[in-house]
């Protein structure tokens, strides 16, 4: 019989946070309704990652699929020689690319917990996240960790470097409207460029990182109450400070103040890296379909979702 094994876990957005959590703020994640599903079977011939009709021999370092080749050779290097069979790797993903919604940490946590159920490795959640960082690191240089630990977890979650991280309970449930501007960015680029401001005005920077904790447990605050008016402020509060350390584009703005212009939207900002990418924005209570016809027809990638509990789910 074949010897297969499957995991798959959910994107995310970041409520709070981005980029300031690299230098030491507190930062709020949520995962999203969309998932990347990872189904390992031995095969013949050589190791290969395959995805959308694209296949990629895993010991190829042709830049393709660079999370799933480092997390699935991470795996391979700590089980036994005599274990290491050719593998084919499948990826099914419902996140695209670059758009910030987190596609490269959901692949690495999956790539991880399936290779682990694959070999019988009985990794725990917390391993599971450190293999998966590998691939982010592999990915975006320098990320603070943020983006694994929110996929593999789901749910809410309060995340600072080097402290444990916290889930947030959600007492009412909240949606969130999602919108990818279309553009792809690269998380690196953007995280160096934030260090460069740094190195500019480090005084004034170190403010921005405390008030983006603040801000970050402010949220915590409004979530847990379900108050959504007050969501939709701070994540507009949120965005002039990511303006400010020039991570927003003409182009995200023009998409926000789009958004913010429908009835019903109470605050927008960008997630993620920015640069690109996607926004969120809160909306009132049952205004979800409405918001999405007026936004659709713009902008085809854009959904509404709210916080599912889950993260990592192993298939078998
Ligand atoms: C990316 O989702 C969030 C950033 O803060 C990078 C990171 O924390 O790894 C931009």
């Amino acid at each position: 019989m074949t010897r297969r094994s499957a995991a798959s876990a959910p994107g995310k957005v970041i409520l709070s946070g981005e980029h300031f959590v690299v230098h030491g703020s507190y930062s709020l994640a949520a995962a999203i309704n969309k998932r990347v599903s990872v189904s390992i079977k031995q095969t013949a011939g050589k190791s290969r990652v395959v995805s959308d009709g694209l296949t990629s021999p895993l010991s190829s370092n042709d830049g393709s699929f660079r999370a799933v080749k480092t997390v699935a050779t991470k795996i391979l290097n700590i089980i036994p020689k005599s274990e290491n069979v050719p593998l084919e790797i499948s990826i099914v993903s419902e996140i695209p690319p670059g758009s910030g919604l987190g596609s490269s940490a959901a692949v690495s946590v999956a790539t991880a917990a399936a290779m682990s159920s694959f070999f019988q490795l009985s990794l725990n959640n917390e391993d599971i996240s450190e293999i998966a960082f590998h691939g982010e690191k592999a990915v975006h240089g320098n990320p603070s960790g943020i983006d694994n630990q929110a996929c593999l977890r789901g749910g809410l979650i309060l995340f600072r470097k080097n402290s444990a991280t916290k889930s947030v309970r959600i007492e009412k449930p909240i949606k969130l409207l999602i919108v990818f501007s279309g553009k792809k960015r690269s998380t690196s680029r953007l995280i160096e460029k934030v260090a460069r401001r740094r190195t500019e005005f480090p005084n004034y920077f170190q403010k921005l990182v405390s008030s983006a904790s603040d801000l970050s447990l402010e949220l915590v605050d409004s979530v847990e109450s379900g108050d959504t008016h007050k969501i939709g402020s701070l994540f507009t509060i949120a965005q002039s400070e990511l303006s400010w350390i020039g991570v927003s584009t003409n182009r995200l703005e023009s998409l926000i103040d789009f958004v913010l212009s429908q009835h019903a939207v109470l605050g927008a900002k960008l997630t993620g890296a920015g640069g690109g990418g996607s926004i969120i924005a809160a909306i009132q209570e049952g205004s979800g379909d409405n918001v999405l016809n007026a936004i659709l027809p713009r902008y085809h990638f854009s959904f509404v979702t709210e916080i599912p509990q889950e993260g990592l789910r192993w298939e078998d």
